[in-house]
């Protein structure tokens, strides 16, 4: 028996979340799996009920779950809400800090059937299949910040990045493991011909390197892996990088692949993982039945493989997207002429049905 907390959110997050529940549910008949969900309230919607984005029994109710499952949380209606009632600085980030999930596996994969999908040419992004590491629990996003004003006029403004040994040596060594299941190779992303804290990133990765000699170990800085990712992304394996280079870098290599609404994340850690598409809310389209529940439903495989390691259940789903997928059915974000657009539940339904199909092997 797994226990689950589910937080659909804000916006599409409800939506999206009944599709996930829908192929859980079904995968969980399939493969003798059982689980106890419990809902519970995160974000916009729980700011408007109890007055706090991030409500205590919904963190206990985190904390003692499994695995904690999460739609998408913000919009316009909450922008202008002092920054700790926000849903992503009040919710989001206090959540991963108090799950201490402080290594976000982003995986940027190009299905074959999409590579057409993509703002870049089908040779570039073709067959990609990166791993993105972002330290998730760290660095300038969580240090002291301050305002002061200035005697003589004008305000100054100080963000604090820090980083320990410890902090830094438990995610590279996700990205050595990460590398090490995968094709063999780490990037670690940094900037340390200017800061001090990547030099210090930078030593810690080499000194573990030679724990993971059948690992090749490359550095790479920020600003050439920006460029690199658009221009040959496909000599990437697995990148690991602190905090808001991950940040940036995993929207980037998200985009490779034609649509945000395709990509799982799962930030792992501490003793429940966390696990949510890497989407936002999308409130323009909420309650419309255009959203893709794909990256939502891909959680739910990366949370059966990396939170309860039940690799099988989650290779049958991810062929039953692939399926889905070949056999010329689109979200409306991925829609390209000749293919037949669903709506949301119908794409939950169509990979609900393809669970089902013989794999024959392959
Ligand atoms: C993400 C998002 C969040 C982040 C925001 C919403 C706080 O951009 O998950 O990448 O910066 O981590
Ligand atoms: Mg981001």
């Amino acid at each position: 028996m797994f226990k689950l907390a589910v937080l659909p959110g804000d916006g599409v997050g409800p939506e999206i979340m009944a599709e996930a529940l829908k192929v859980l549910m079904s995968l969980g008949k399939k493969y003798h799996l059982q689980f106890e969900i419990s809902e519970a309230l995160i974000g916009g919607c729980a700011y408007d009920e109890t007055g706090t984005p991030l409500p205590s029994s919904t963190l206990d109710l985190c904390l003692e779950s499994d695995a904690v499952l999460l739609g998408a949380v913000g919009g316009p209606k909450w922008d202008k809400l002092p920054v700790h009632l926000r849903p992503e600085a009040g919710a989001l980030l206090p959540l991963r800090k108090e799950l201490q999930v402080y290594a976000n596996l982003r995986p940027a994969q190009v299905f074959t059937s999409l590579a057409g999908a993509s703002t870049l040419k089908r040779e570039v992004v073709e067959g990609l299949d990166i791993m993105v590491v972002r330290e998730l629990t760290g660095g300038l996003y969580f240090g002291s910040k301050q305002r002061e004003d200035l005697p003589g006029g004008g305000r100054r403004v100080v963000e604090t990045l820090e980083y320990t040994t410890e902090e830094v040596e438990r995610v590279v060594r996700i990205g050595f493991d990460m590398a090490r299941r995968r094709g063999k190779q780490l990037t670690s992303v940094d900037k340390a011909n200017v800061l001090e804290s990547s030099r210090f990133w930078r030593e810690i990765v080499e000194s573990l390197a030679n724990e993971y000699p059948d690992v090749e170990l490359k550095h790479m800085l920020v600003d050439n892996c920006a460029m690199q990712l658009v221009r040959n992304p496909k000599q990437f394996d697995v990148l690991v990088t602190e905090n808001m280079f991950g940040d940036i870098l995993s929207d980037q290599a998200a985009q490779l692949t034609g649509s945000i609404g395709m990509l799982p994340s799962a930030s792992l850690g501490g003793k429940t993982g966390l696990y949510e598409p890497i989407h936002g809310s999308a409130p323009d389209i909420a309650g419309q039945g255009k959203a893709n529940p794909i990256a939502t439903i891909l959680s739910v495989s990366m949370m059966l493989r990396y939170g309860f390691g039940e690799d099988n259940a989650a290779d049958a789903l991810e062929k039953a997207v692939t399926r889905a997928l070949d056999s010329g059915y689109r979200t409306a974000d991925i829609m390209e002429d000749g293919k037949v657009q669903l709506n949301t539940s119908q794409m939950g339904d169509l990979i609900v049905e393809n669970l089902g199909v013989s794999t024959g092997g392959s």
